[in-house]
C-alpha cells in the first residue's frame, strides 16, 4: 500500500495526518458510478463520513449527490460544487436556520423524522412562498447486528417516523400546503457487513410500499440509506467493498412501481480504505505483561476505537525488526486513548511511523480538541 518513496516523503512531515491515496478514492468511486449506473440508481455521498474538501470536490466531480444533516454540510457542499437538486437532508433536530438555509438552495428532498418537523417545516416553506419537497424516514424496525451505537432502524432508536404514525402524518399531509410528499426514507445502520439485514430491509419497503398504494399514494422515489460495510480486517485484501452484489440484491428484491428511483446514501464504502492516520512513536514503555508504544495520535484524532471499540489493521511502515507485541496507545489523559491491544508488529521503536489503516471514513471529520490538542492535517498522494 505505502511505495518506499511515499514513506520517505512521511519522515519529513510532522505527525500526526491524514493520508488519502487518490487512485484508490478514485477507483472505488468509479466502481460505485458503474455498479449503481447500470440499474439507474442514484447516490448521495453521506458526507458525515468525510467533508475533507479536496475529498469532496473528487466525489462531487464523479457526478454523485450529497447526502447532509446539518445547515452546515449543506452550506459546505454548496460551496463545493455539488448540484442542489441531488441533496438531500436528513437529521432529527433539523433547526429552523439550517431549514431555511435548505429551503434558500432548493434542495431535492428534506428526509423528515417526526410529524412535528413535517409541519416546522411546511410553516417555513409558507413564509418563503415554497413547497418543500420531503420524504418520510420510517423506521423499518431492521435490526442489522452491528455494532449498537451505529444501528439506527429499530423502534428503540430515535431515528425515524415510526410505523403507527404513518395514518395520522399521511391525513396531515392533505391538510399541508407547503410540503409535497416525494419518496420514502429508511437507513437501518452503518458498518453493514452481512448483506441479509438488507434483504430484510427490501422486504420490509416492499410491506411498507403496499400499505402506501392501499392509501392512494405511489411516491417518486425510495431512499434505502447507506451502511454498506468495509474490511476492517483486511484492507488490502478487500480494497473495494462489495457493491455489484450490494446493488443488485436491491435490483432483485425491491418491488418497485413504473418510474419509481431508487437512491442511496452511502457514507464509509465510498472512502474508507483511501485513507490512513499516520502516527510517530514516541515512546515504547514497558508495562506488567505488555509493551506499550505510545504514539503521537490520540483519540482525538481518531475516535473511533475509543467510542466504539473498533478495530483498525495498525502497521509499522519502517521497520522490519523481529516481531513482537505492543498495545498502541495515544497521549490523551484517557485509558480510553488506545488503539488496539495485544497489536503484532515488527520490534518498534521511538521515532518510527505507524499506519492505522481504513480511516477514511470517521476519521478526520470526528477529529476534536480535547487537551487543546490541534485539528489533525492532512495530505492526499498527489499532494506529496
Ligand atoms: N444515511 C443516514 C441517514 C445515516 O445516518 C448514515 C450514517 C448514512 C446514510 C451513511 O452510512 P454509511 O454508508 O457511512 O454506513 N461514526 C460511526 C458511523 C455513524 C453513521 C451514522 N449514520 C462510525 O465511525 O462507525
Amino acid at each position: 500500500m505505502f511505495t518506499k518513496s511515499t514513506i520517505q516523503k512521511f519522515r519529513e512531515l510532522p505527525t500526526p495526518f491524514y493520508y488519502y491515496d487518490i487512485p484508490l478514492l478514485k477507483k472505488t468511486l468509479q466502481r460505485v458510478s458503474e455498479e449503481a449506473g447500470k440499474y439507474d440508481y442514484h447516490v448521495h455521498y453521506a458526507v458525515k463520513a468525510n467533508a475533507n474538501d479536496k475529498i469532496l470536490a473528487i466525489i462531487k466531480d464523479f457526478g454523485f449527490g450529497a447526502d447532509c444533516v446539518s445547515g452546515n454540510e449543506i452550506a459546505k457542499v454548496m460551496d463545493i460544487g455539488f448540484d442542489p437538486d441531488k441533496t438531500v437532508f436528513a437529521g432529527v433536530g433539523k433547526s429552523d436556520w439550517e431549514i431555511n438555509l435548505a429551503l434558500d438552495h432548493n434542495i431535492f428532498c428534506f428526509n423528515c423524522e417526526s410529524i412535528q418537523e413535517i409541519k416546522v417545516i411546511d410553516e417555513l416553506a409558507g413564509e418563503k412562498g415554497k413547497i418543500a419537497p420531503i420524504a418520510l424516514r420510517i423506521n423499518p424496525n431492521i435490526n442489522p447486528a452491528t455494532h449498537h451505537y451505529i444501528t439506527t432502524g429499530i423502534e428503540e432508536n430515535k431515528f425515524g417516523i415510526y410505523q403507527w404514525d404513518l395514518e395520522d402524518i399521511l391525513q396531515l399531509l392533505v391538510i399541508l400546503k407547503n410540503v409535497k410528499l416525494i419518496g420514502l426514507h429508511f437507513h437501518i445502520g452503518s458498518q453493514i457487513i452481512d448483506l441479509n439485514a438488507f434483504k430484510g430491509l427490501c422486504i420490509r419497503i416492499n410491506r411498507i410500499q403496499e400499505w402506501f398504494i392501499d392509501h392512494r399514494i405511489i411516491v417518486d422515489h425510495i431512499n434505502v440509506g447507506g451502511g454498506l460495510g468495509i474490511s476492517y480486517e483486511n484492507p488490502d485484501r478487500h480494497t473495494i467493498p462489495a457493491f455489484a452484489e450490494y446493488f443488485g440484491l436491491f435490483k432483485n428484491l425491491l418491488e418497485l412501481r413504473p418510474k419509481q428511483k431508487v437512491h442511496f446514501e452511502l457514507g464509509r464504502s465510498m472512502v474508507a480504505q483511501c485513507g490512513s492516520l499516520i502516527t510517530r512513536v514516541l515512546y515504547v514503555k514497558n508495562g506488567v505483561k505488555i509493551k506499550f508504544a505510545i504514539v503521537d495520535a490520540g483519540m482525538t484524532e481518531l475516535l473511533r476505537p475509543a467510542l466504539y471499540q473498533a478495530y483498525h489493521r495498525i502497521e509499522n511502515l519502517t521497520s522490519n525488526g523481529k516481531p513482537d507485541q505492543y498495545n498502541v496507545v495515544g497521549p490523551i489523559c484517557e485509558s480510553s486513548d488506545s488503539f488496539g491491544k495485544y497489536i503484532n508488529l515488527p520490534e518498534t521503536k521511538r521515532n518510527d511511523l505507524l499506519a492505522i489503516r481504513s480511516v477514511g471514513a470517521y476519521g478526520e471529520i470526528m477529529a476534536f480538541r480535547y487537551n487543546l490538542r490541534d485539528l489533525v492535517k492532512s495530505y492526499l498522494s498527489d499532494e506529496l
